[in-house]
């Protein structure tokens, strides 16, 4: 007897899905909680993990189903209907988007929010739901104790929808980092319960006072503004002058009406390049543009000549990578431009910062490593050893 087929392998509101999906993403203040937890950059949409669980398991509607689901289905529409309500979505959120879209487009502020019900991730399945979930999965699969594995599960979208659906689940994952927000999200919230917010709330603020005070004298800021990222460029030694070579695809730091970028400047007598950072046509001028690597080979600003490419992986693989920080992101309240409350701007990195990345200040502070022994296999001061990824370029470190 041929297997009937699940939903996905017939329908699936693609559209509705994609578009709550975006609804999900769009306000960086209302993500999911979980993302708070740690910062993870291959996070799935909840939404869309959940129409991938459900519809990989729930079959598709058939006028030969069983009286009892017949009920609850009609037509082939009404079962379609609750689908979408099962993983959230209570209305229809493509029409939303496009109402929104026209009125930015018209510069109309609507009366009221567009949206008929509140995300589709903040909804849990109510036990009328569940039990609805458990019938269709039974008459499926014979049983309602499935298990969801998801082998490399990255920040954890999928197990967690899982689990919010019942399912037993398991999820793999290669990564340390990942690993660890999958215990925390996954693992801790069912075993320790709503009582871990308190906790988590306790020590990490215990933890940040404790890291602020140690790590804030090499980041300092200036009155009423918050750092926003570090800019740097790895850098290598030029072969003919022995000098570090900041190596940068390009020098833009915002490419807009008002362009901003950084002047590379190395005068024969200086030991190390220096930045300007320039705006409006003296940036143009400076022709940003023109960086000092591309597709792998370098080029020195002290000589002009082409720094191999071989060379550089080599310099990186033997640990003799450096960095130079050449401008901090920042953003200020009404900064720069007074149209908008908060402003990302930039400025020179402090001395402190540029005397902590290049190695003259031990970042962390020397006592960190004393104190825990098993840190010391790391290097606390000059440059980061570091395997060449065959990716070379800025960096980024944003300190939140
Ligand atoms: C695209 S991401 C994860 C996506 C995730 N399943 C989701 O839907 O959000 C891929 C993950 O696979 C992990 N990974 C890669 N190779 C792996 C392996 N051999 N075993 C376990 N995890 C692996 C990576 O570390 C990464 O976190």
């Amino acid at each position: 007897m041929p297997i009937p087929p699940v939903l996905s392998e017939q329908w699936l509101s693609i559209k509705k899905i994609g578009a709550e999906c975006m609804r999900e993403r769009g306000a960086s203040s209302a993500l999911p909680p979980i993302y708070f937890l740690h910062v993870w950059w291959a996070r799935r949409p909840l939404t869309i993990s959940r129409a991938a669980i459900l519809g990989s398991v729930l079959l598709v509607w058939s006028p030969d189903w069983p009286e009892s689901l017949r009920k609850q289905f009609p037509t082939e529409e009404s079962y379609r209907q609750r689908f979408l309500e099962l993983i959230g979505i209570y209305g229809d959120p493509v029409a939303e988007r496009k109402l929104i879209a026209w009125a930015k487009t018209r510069n109309v502020k609507l009366a009221q929010n567009p949206y008929s019900y509140k995300r589709a991730f903040t909804s849990s399945p109510d036990p009328e739901q569940m039990k609805t979930l458990r019938e269709l999965l039974h008459y499926r699969w014979g049983e309602t104790t499935l298990s969801v594995c998801d082998p490399m599960a990255g920040g954890g979208s999928i197990p967690f929808e899982a689990l919010r659906y019942g399912f037993r689940t398991l999820a793999n994952e290669l990564n340390s980092v990942a690993s660890v927000i999958l215990k925390a999200t996954l693992d801790y919230s069912l075993r320790f319960g709503p009582d871990l917010v308190g906790d988590i709330w306790k020590w990490g603020r215990e933890l940040s006072v404790r890291v602020t005070e140690r790590l804030s004298a090499f980041f300092p800021k200036e009155p009423g503004e918050s750092i926003h990222a570090y800019i740097w460029a790895r850098t290598v030694a030029c072969q003919v002058t022995g000098k570090p070579v900041p190596l940068s695809p390009n020098w833009w730091l915002q490419k807009s009406a008002s362009p901003v970028a950084v002047k590379l400047i190395a005068r024969p007598g200086d030991d190390a390049c220096s930045f300007q950072i320039v705006t409006g046509q003296a940036a143009l001028s400076a022709k940003p543009d023109a960086g000092t690597v591309k597709k792998g080979v370098g080029r020195s600003p002290w000589t002009g000549d082409a720094i191999d490419g071989d060379y550089i992986k080599a310099e990186a693989q033997a640990g003799r990578m450096g960095q130079q920080p050449y401008a901090v992101g920042i953003k200020t309240a009404g900064g720069l431009c007074r149209a908008t409350r908060s402003q990302k701007a930039t400025r020179h990195p402090s001395h402190s910062v540029t005397e902590c990345v290049s190695g003259r200040k031990c970042f962390p502070p020397a006592s960190c490593f004393r104190s825990s022994p098993s840190w010391t296999s790391f290097r606390p001061c000059g440059p980061r050893s570091r395997r060449s990824t065959g990716r070379i370029g800025r960096r980024r470190y944003s300190p939140t």
